[in-house]
């Protein structure tokens, strides 16, 4: 059984197995919705602390075949759950089927909770409470045509919670599809990145973090793995230290944001304070349709509303061409990576996209498209 999976958005899969390997995780294999890789706990941390795609990190335990709760419960019992948790902590079960014998997910969440417990209770007379908000072990149960593989997490909260974003307009993205599209757009990590419908930041703050070496989850307040029995503080330290001593404190070059919406602008500056990057991003109040590019070349990339949750699809037909405009008249000599869940409105840029790739913006759609401005 492979050692850990990394879990990630639809469209990001290959992308978190090139990050794994960067991250020096040799042995990997992907699947749909994650990559698999061989680690120890050490490298669980690492991978926890450092990967910016993931959206969290399993241990995956046990798998196995059932077809009623009875053999369900007596597969669970064969494993000791004991080892994480001391009794009087918190447990999760979080559970999915497909196509099963045993059909009612509630049942399967139910019975996977009663042989857990039950395990507690024979040995400490005690057992865990549930706790559904914050449970200091979450265990996923997922099974397909009676197939069931059990994980537990190292994560905690999912790994896009950075901690710098506190405030956010109306359709902010995940910090990891951020991440994720600058790592699609083969951004060189050492040119600048502009963003004309910057919203919150989340594009150019994961931009300046992977520039100046800051790991993801250096502003997290904790990780799952610490609640955990065996959590090892030394290798967590070494952990941590490794990645501060990473950091680079100035760059030869900046990020640039813009929007027409001043209070969203606003908590876009609060983010990168928070994050630590602000020195490097400049904000400002500009339309797209009079942009004019702030540096003689870079990479832009943006995320303009679709009309699936921020304005009116008529009213952003302008707001495509105005992009479309921009960029062929004035950003010539850029390469240019526009987010959208719309297809109509991205014709309406009447330009020719030289690349594409799916990516899922939340449970939408979206093509990211790669413009040649020649
Ligand atoms: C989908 S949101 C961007 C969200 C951003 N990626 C984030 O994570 O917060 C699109 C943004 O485009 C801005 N916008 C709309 N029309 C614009 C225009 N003509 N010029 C510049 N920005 C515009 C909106 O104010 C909104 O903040």
């Amino acid at each position: 059984m492979p050692s850990f999976f990394a879990s990630t958005a639809k469209g990001l899969v290959e992308a978190l197995e090139i990050e794994l390997k960067n991250l020096g995780f040799e042995k990997t294999e992907k699947v749909a919705g994650g990559v698999f890789f061989e680690t120890n706990w050490e490298g669980c941390y690492r991978a926890n602390l450092q990967s910016r795609l993931a959206t969290r990190i399993l241990k995956p335990i046990l798998d196995f075949n059932a077809y009623q709760g009875d053999e369900l419960y007596y597969n669970l019992m064969k494993h000791d759950f004991t080892k994480y948790i001391h009794p009087n902590q918190t447990i999760k079960v979080e559970a999915s089927l497909t196509d099963c014998s045993i059909r009612d997910q509630r049942f399967l969440a139910m019975r996977t909770k009663d042989a857990i417990v039950d395990q507690f209770r024979e040995k400490f007379d005690v057992r865990p409470d549930v706790n559904t908000f914050n449970p200091d072990l979450k265990i996923y149960i997922r099974a397909h045509r009676d197939q069931y593989s059990v994980a537990i997490d190292t994560s905690g909260e999912s790994l896009f919670m950075r901690g710098y974003r506190k405030e956010a307009g109306d359709a902010p993205m995940k910090e990891n599809l951020a991440a994720g599209l600058l790592m699609l757009a083969e951004w060189d990590q050492k040119s600048p990145v502009v963003d004309p419908t910057c919203g919150s930041g989340t594009i150019l703050i994961e931009a300046a973090m992977m520039a100046m070496k800051i790991a993801p989850g250096s502003s997290r307040r904790q990780f799952g793995f610490e609640r955990l029995i065996g959590f090892q503080q030394e290798a967590w330290d070494r952990v941590l230290d490794e990645a501060a001593s990473q950091e680079i404190a100035e760059l030869p070059f900046k990020f640039y944001g813009y929007d027409i919406d001043r209070p969203v602008l606003r908590m876009a500056k609060e983010n990168a304070k928070r994050a630590g990057v602000d020195h490097v991003v400049e904000f400002n109040f500009e339309s797209v349709a009079t942009l004019t590019p702030p540096v003689e070349k870079g990479l832009l990339v943006a995320n303009p509303p679709y009309g699936a949750r921020l304005g009116d699809e008529e009213n952003l037909r302008d707001v495509y061409r105005d992009i479309g405009f921009t960029l062929k008249h004035r950003f010539k000599g850029w390469d240019a990576w526009i987010l959208s869940g719309n297809k109509d409105l991205i014709l309406d840029m009447k330009l020719k996209s030289t690349r594409k790739h799916f990516v899922f913006n939340g449970p939408i759609e979206c093509r990211f498209l790669k413009y040649s401005m020649f």
